[in-house]
């Protein structure tokens, strides 16, 4: 069914009803169209545009049809050009021709963007659940490796030895920043285009304010036409999602790093690996790949909108359709990747002999020396020369930094005192950094004791906004 035909006089070919169409992917948003319905209808009947009588036949016919459609009974066919004429076939079925009386004061154009925050809402709270389990099972074990010291990196050449806690624990960090992205998302998106009509308003719109509110947001946009048009809510979400994607990618990229032969720092699950068809030794870190891989798909997605949104006219043109699969797609993607990466973390056994290994290993104790220095008066650009011809003398003498004796010490330079041994070894180099962000063990306890703080606070903010944009069905 199409919602137009009055002024044609032949029906569209079927390559422009092929191109139009958009029901097969905007169906999902019926839940939404649903409630966004209902509310539309009891202010339609607050103001006697439809009456008391009609408005309930109206009102049982919409409720029918979201359990129909909640059980499959109901979906659509054919004909449907997308999600809004698809319920309203539905409602003429079930009503006859007064089906159409909820029409009025409204277009698809506000409809659909009413619609689509709805469900942008709904499933960033979900990413937002999904993203706090996966920062729940990083807090675990970093508090289980807290102890263990590492090598860290920089260039992926050592660096600084730091404790494993805190290599784990930093994409817990990352992680929150992306669901504060979301919280932010929903303050400032949280306004209905709802009564924006097709470009102007409407005169038999009655209460925007009203259905706003009854709908779960803030309270209504401010200028129709920019209402229809703006598109920056479903780019931010897209940036969102991708930057989740790219956190993920980091993950995924230590994963298969830590997990190579050559690293040898972590078993993944069987659960979580895959195997070769043709060399049986093989396992392969097949969820880490991915996500790896899929971070392509939600930039390229972001990508995709920014390019349909740039010099488009303003207020509703038909290629805002394309709003709407790179958002479905990266929402679908997450929500699977999610759980899979969060399953790998959770199971993943880090092999704490050999990440401790390599930890004072290519000299990552130099720095020791240099602050030893800086601190004994020396001006740190020559404590770093000094350190420096310390790690050039034990590369050519093939020694460590704690070899060298007290003489060769001193010769370096006379504050090198024998003191400076106390810090030439891994556990007196991560336990002296002590201040907030270090990586010494109460440092990283104490980063983990804020980050499971603000997790249990984003818990109860996501349980608050879930009842706020409880509808009057539940999607
Ligand atoms: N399917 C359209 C979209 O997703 C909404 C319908 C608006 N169509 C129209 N011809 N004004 O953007």
């Amino acid at each position: 069914m199409t919602l137009w035909g009055g002024r044609f006089n032949q029906s569209p070919a079927q390559s422009m009803r092929d191109l139009s169409r958009s029901v097969h992917f905007d169906w999902r948003l019926a839940p939404y169209e649903i409630e966004v319905n209902l509310v539309h209808l009891s202010n339609l009947m607050k103001q006697k545009i439809v009456s008391k009588s009609d408005g309930e036949i109206l009102q049982k016919g919409l409720l029918d049809l979201a359990s129909e459609i909640g059980s499959g009974k109901f979906t659509y066919n054919n004909d449907d050009e997308d999600v809004h004429s698809a319920i309203e076939r539905g409602l003429v079925e079930k009503c006859g021709s007064l089906g159409g009386a909820i029409r009025a004061g409204r277009s698809r154009n506000d409809l659909v963007i009413t619609d689509f925050k709805l469900y942008l809402v709904d499933h960033l709270l979900e990413i937002a659940s999904a993203i706090i389990n996966l920062a729940k099972s990083f807090n675990i074990q970093a508090t289980n490796q807290i102890d263990v010291i590492a090598p860290g990196f920089t260039h992926t050449q050592h660096a600084q030895p730091i404790t494993f806690g805190q290599e784990l624990s930093k994409h817990s960090h990352a992680l929150l920043r992306d669901v504060d992205r979301i919280f932010d998302w929903i303050d400032r998106n949280n306004y209905s285009p709802f009564g924006a009509g097709a470009l102007a308003g409407s005169s038999i719109q009655p209460e925007p304010e009203t259905t706003a509110l009854n709908l779960g947001f803030s309270g209504v946009m401010e200028n129709s036409i920019d209402a229809v048009s703006d598109r920056d809510f479903a780019a931010e979400a897209l940036f969102i999602m991708a930057m989740i994607g790219i956190h993920l990618s980091k993950i995924g990229e230590e994963f298969v790093l830590w997990s190579s032969t050559e690293f040898d720092w972590v078993e993944i699950d069987d659960a979580y690996a895959t195997g070769s068809s043709i060399m049986p030794q093989k396992k392969n870190a097949d969820v880490a790949e991915l996500a790896r891989g899929k971070s392509g798909r939600f930039i390229g997605n972001l990508t995709a909108l920014f390019v349909v949104l740039k010099a488009m006219p303003f207020a509703y043109n038909r290629d805002l359709q394309e709003d709407k699969e790179p958002i479905f797609d990266s929402v679908d993607q997450l929500l699977i990747l999610l759980p899979a990466i969060t399953g790998m973390v959770q199971t993943a056994k880090f092999k704490q002999s050999n990440i401790s290994k390599g930890a004072a290993a290519g000299y990552s104790l130099a720095t020791e020396i240099a602050d030893f220095l800086s601190k004994s008066g020396v001006p740190f650009s020559l404590a770093h020369e000094v350190a420096g011809e310390c790690v050039k003398f034990c590369e050519k003498n093939g020694i460590e930094l704690d070899q060298m004796s007290d003489q060769q010490l001193l010769t370096m330079h006379p504050n090198l005192t024998p003191e400076v041994k106390k810090f030439l070894n891994v556990s007196g180099a991560v336990s002296s950094r002590t201040s907030a962000m270090g990586t010494s063990k109460n440092s990283v306890l104490a980063a983990i004791n804020k980050l499971n703080q603000d997790i249990s606070g984003v818990d109860k903010v996501i349980a608050s906004l879930r009842k706020q944009f409880s509808g009057m069905i539940n999607p």
